[in-house]
C-alpha cells in the first residue's frame, strides 16, 4: 500500500509496544517515519533498522516527554528532521500507574498527567507551524476512560482529558484542514498490561470483551493507519474505540 507516500510522520513511543506497531504500519503506507523513545534508544534503532529493511524510510529520535518541556525539544528535532510540514502526529508514548486510591502519591499522579496530557498537548503546540492542510493528529486514548477497569483512576483521568482534547482541537483546526482524533484500545498485551501475560491476567480480559482473545498491537495500529490517512479525510473530533467490544 502506498497511501502515505510522500508523507512525513512522528510516531512518539514507537519502542514498543502499539507505538512500535504504528509505526510499522505507517512505514508499510509509505510514511517517513520519525521513530520516538524516551530511554529504549536500541529498541527505537531496532525499529528504524525493521523499516529501512523493508525498503521503508524512519530515524529515531529521543525525548523524555515527562520534563517540562520534554515536547518543545522534541517538537525542535523533529522540525529539524520534517523542515516545514509534518503530515501526521501520533501522540501515543504514555505511561499507566494502578494503585488504590489512598496510595497514589502527588508525584505519581503529576507523572501520569505530564507525560499522558501535557506532553501531547504541547506537542500539537510546537508543531502546528508544520501541520498544515490535509494533516491528521492520532490521540491515544483508552477503554478506562469510559469505563471502571482495575485501580488506574488517575490514569483514566488523563484518557478522559484525551478524549476532551480532541473535540476541542477537532473544532480548532478544522478550518485548517487538520483532523484530530482519538483511537481508545482496551486490553493490549504490551509491557503496559503486562497482566495479560498470567492465566489470571488474560481471563480478566477475556470476561470483559465481546471478542474472545487477548488483543495485540497489530490489533490497533491499523486504525491508527486508517485515521492517519486520507480514507478518514470526513472524520475527525472522534474517539474510535479499538478494543474486542469491550465492557459493552
Ligand atoms: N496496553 C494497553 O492495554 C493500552 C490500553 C489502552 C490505551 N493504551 C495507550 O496506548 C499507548 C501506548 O501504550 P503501550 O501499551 O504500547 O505502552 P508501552 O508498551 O508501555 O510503551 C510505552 C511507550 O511510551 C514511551 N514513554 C514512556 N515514558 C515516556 C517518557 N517519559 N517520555 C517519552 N516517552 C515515554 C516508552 O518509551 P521507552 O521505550 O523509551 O521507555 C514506550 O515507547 C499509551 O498512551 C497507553 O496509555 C494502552
Amino acid at each position: 500500500m502506498s497511501r502515505l507516500n510522500g508523507k512525513a510522520a512522528l510516531v512518539t513511543g514507537a519502542s514498543r509496544g502499539i507505538g512500535r506497531a504504528t509505526a510499522l504500519a505507517l512505514a508499510n503506507d509509505g510514511a517517513l517515519v520519525i521513530v520516538h523513545y524516551s530511554s529504549a534508544a536500541a529498541e527505537a534503532l531496532a525499529v528504524v533498522d525493521e523499516i529501512v529493511r523493508a525498503g521503508g524510510k524512519a530515524t529515531a529520535v529521543g525525548a523524555d516527554l515527562g520534563t517540562a518541556d520534554g515536547a518543545h525539544v522534541l517538537a525542535a528535532k523533529v522540525r529539524e528532521i520534517v523542515g516545514n510540514r509534518l503530515d501526521v502526529l501520533v501522540a501515543n508514548a504514555g505511561v499507566s500507574n494502578a494503585a488504590p486510591i489512598e496510595d497514589l502519591s502527588v508525584e505519581d499522579f503529576d507523572k501520569l498527567f505530564a507525560i499522558n496530557v501535557r506532553a501531547p498537548f504541547f506537542l500539537v503546540q510546537q508543531l502546528l507551524p508544520v501541520l498544515g492542510d490535509g494533516s491528521s493528529v492520532v490521540l491515544l486514548s483508552s477503554l478506562a476512560a469510559r469505563a471502571a477497569v482495575g485501580t488506574i483512576y488517575a490514569y483514566a483521568a488523563t484518557k478522559g482529558a484525551i478524549d476532551t482534547l480532541v473535540k476541542h482541537f477537532a473544532s480548532a483546526l478544522g478550518s485548517r484542514g487538520i483532523r484530530v482524533n482519538a483511537v481508545a484500545p482496551g486490553i493490549v498485551a504490551t509491557d503496559m498490561s503486562a497482566f495479560t501475560k498470567t492465566d489470571a491476567g488474560q481471563q480478566f480480559a477475556l470476561g470483559i470483551q465481546s471478542l474472545k482473545r487477548v488483543a495485540h498491537p497489530t490489533d490497533i495500529a491499523p486504525v491508527i493507519a486508517f485515521l492517519a490517512s486520507d480514507d478518514s479525510r470526513w472524520v475527525t473530533g472522534d474517539t474510535i474505540h479499538v478494543d474486542g467490544g469491550s465492557k459493552l
